[in-house]
Order: structure tokens, then C-alpha cells, then sequence
């Protein structure tokens, strides 16, 4: 894995081929089955802080094949989600007339979605897994703004930034800049898939990490009032496939040295 200097638009269209690569690899290894039965979906922690959405206008960023947006429609949203894969809509797309749950799915990068999308949302939610494709987290938070509604908020859980410190040749082993790197790291080798480990990656995908301070800033920047910051060493449901329960039934990951953060979670509220 190296950083590597290429257009953003290199970058855009390796990413989406690799999203659209996976897509049914997670089709097959996200747990579906257990959704459309019922299963409580969403952790605690996320339902706690984002609070009721029923009959709220909820837009769904980074949305993937749309288990997350049919769990808010389960939850009585009214929902909108975005990804920039066709494979991942036209999944969700499917997988909303399955569950019998209405969504609205729209394919666009995010950073294109004021072209491709009108209206104010009273929630914008987004988590795990999706600042590390982004290239620009002002915009990103300058878009986000734009589509919330007064009074509305913002809500966002994600790995914490120190989480991608850590190379994936030792564990625990400090390998990467905390800070931002401009030029995206390129992971070229065929690897493993998250999901399901059986499955090798052809595509590659180009990274961007981003620190606790330009999370925070973008947001604020963007005139959200922060309302909560929190950081978790271990969460009510297990929202990364490697982590373990533990003594307390909370889920972390494996073996680590010392207590660590390995999510975080936002909520903003663009001000009335
Ligand atoms: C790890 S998933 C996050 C969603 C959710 N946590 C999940 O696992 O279902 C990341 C998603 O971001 C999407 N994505 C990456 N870059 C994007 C962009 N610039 N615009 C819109 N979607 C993007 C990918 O297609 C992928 O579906």
C-alpha cells in the first residue's frame, strides 16, 4: 500500500468498480436473511442518539445496498438513500421491494448529488465506512448543510481515525499517518473482502484518511452546530464483522493492548 497522486476522478471510478465488484459478495454475506426477518438492525448507540424518525424525511449518504435505509423505513422514515455504485442500488432497489419497505435510491456521487437531488431532509445519516472514499470533507459537510432542513440534523458514526493508524501486516502496529494524506493510499493487491474472507478483491480501492480535528471542523465549517462527540471502545452490536463479544456482551476487537478507540460518532444540527 502506498499514497499515490492521481485525479480524483482515477480514484472515483476505481472505487465504484470495486464497490460495484463486491456488492454481491455482501449480497450474500451481510445477513439479509436475518433483516427480513426482523432482526433489530441498527445498534442501540444509533437509534439512542439519532432519536425518532417516524414520518421524518431521512437521507441516507454512502447507503451501500440499503439494509441501513430500510432499517430507518422499518423504523417509519421516509427515506432517500445515495451511493455512487449502480451494482449497490440496483440491489437496494431489489431488496426494498423484497422487505416491502418504500425507499427512494438514487446513484450519484456524493459530491454530484445537488444535481441529481432536490428537497430538505429532517435527518442525514451515514456510518461505517465512508470517510475513507471521500477526497474532500469540506464539501462533503457544505452538501450536507444544504440538504438539511432548519432545525434538522446531521448524524454520523465511522471507524475512529486512529483505527486506520494501524497496518494490516502486524497487529496493533502503528503503520500510518493519524493525519490526512492529500494523495489517496492505494491498496493494489488482491485481498481478503471485510465481509466475507473466502472472497479475493480484484479491484483496487484508493483510501483517504482523515483526522479527528478535520471531521470536526468540516462540520462546524459548515455551520452544523455540534450537538455530541463520542468514542467507543466497544459497541451493543458488532459493527465491523471482526469484533468479538466480551465479558460485558458489548463487541470490540480482538487482543487490544490498551483501551482504544475504534468508533466515533457526530450529531450536528443546522441551526433554526
Ligand atoms: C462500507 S459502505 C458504507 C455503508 C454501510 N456501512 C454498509 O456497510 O452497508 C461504503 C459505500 O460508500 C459508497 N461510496 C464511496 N464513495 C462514494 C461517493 N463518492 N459517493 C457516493 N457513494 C460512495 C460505496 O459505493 C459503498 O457502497
Amino acid at each position: 500500500m502506498n499514497a499515490k497522486r492521481i485525479s480524483y476522478e482515477q480514484a472515483r471510478d476505481g472505487n465504484r468498480a470495486l464497490w460495484d465488484e463486491i456488492t454481491p459478495v455482501h449480497l450474500r454475506s451481510y445477513g439479509v436473511e436475518r433483516f427480513l426477518a426482523g432482526e433489530p438492525w441498527l445498534p442501540r448507540e444509533i437509534i439512542d442518539q439519532v432519536g425518532a424518525v417516524s414520518g421524518r424525511a431521512l437521507l441516507h449518504l454512502q447507503c451501500h445496498f440499503g439494509l441501513d435505509t430500510l432499517a430507518w423505513a422499518r423504523l417509519g422514515a421516509e427515506v432517500t438513500g445515495v451511493d455512487f455504485s449502480p451494482a449497490a442500488i440496483e440491489a437496494a432497489q431489489e431488496l426494498s421491494k423484497e422487505a416491502g419497505l418504500p425507499a427512494r435510491f438514487i446513484c450519484s456521487d456524493i459530491y454530484d448529488l445537488p444535481q441529481h437531488l432536490q428537497g430538505e431532509f429532517d435527518v442525514i445519516f451515514t456510518s461505517i465506512g465512508v470517510l475513507c472514499w471521500l477526497k474532500d470533507l469540506k464539501r462533503w459537510a457544505e452538501i450536507i448543510a444544504h440538504f438539511l432542513k432548519p432545525g434538522g440534523i446531521f448524524y454520523i458514526m465511522d471507524g475512529h481515525p486512529l483505527r486506520y493508524t494501524f497496518g494490516d501486516t502486524e497487529p496493533w502496529k502503528f503503520a500510518l499517518s493519524f493525519f490526512h494524506n492529500e494523495a489517496p493510499y492505494v491498496w493494489d493487491e488482491k485481498g481478503p473482502d471485510y465481509m466475507d474472507p473466502t472472497y479475493l478483491t480484484q479491484s483496487p480501492s484508493y483510501e483517504w484518511q482523515w483526522a479527528v480535528s478535520d471531521i470536526i471542523n468540516a462540520v462546524a465549517d459548515a455551520g452544523l452546530r455540534i450537538e455530541h462527540f463520542d468514542e467507543y471502545e466497544a459497541m451493543s452490536a458488532p459493527v465491523y464483522p471482526e469484533m468479538t463479544p466480551r465479558e460485558d456482551g458489548l463487541f470490540t476487537i480482538p487482543d487490544m493492548p490498551v483501551p482504544l478507540p475504534i468508533v466515533f460518532s457526530l450529531r450536528a444540527r443546522k441551526q433554526s
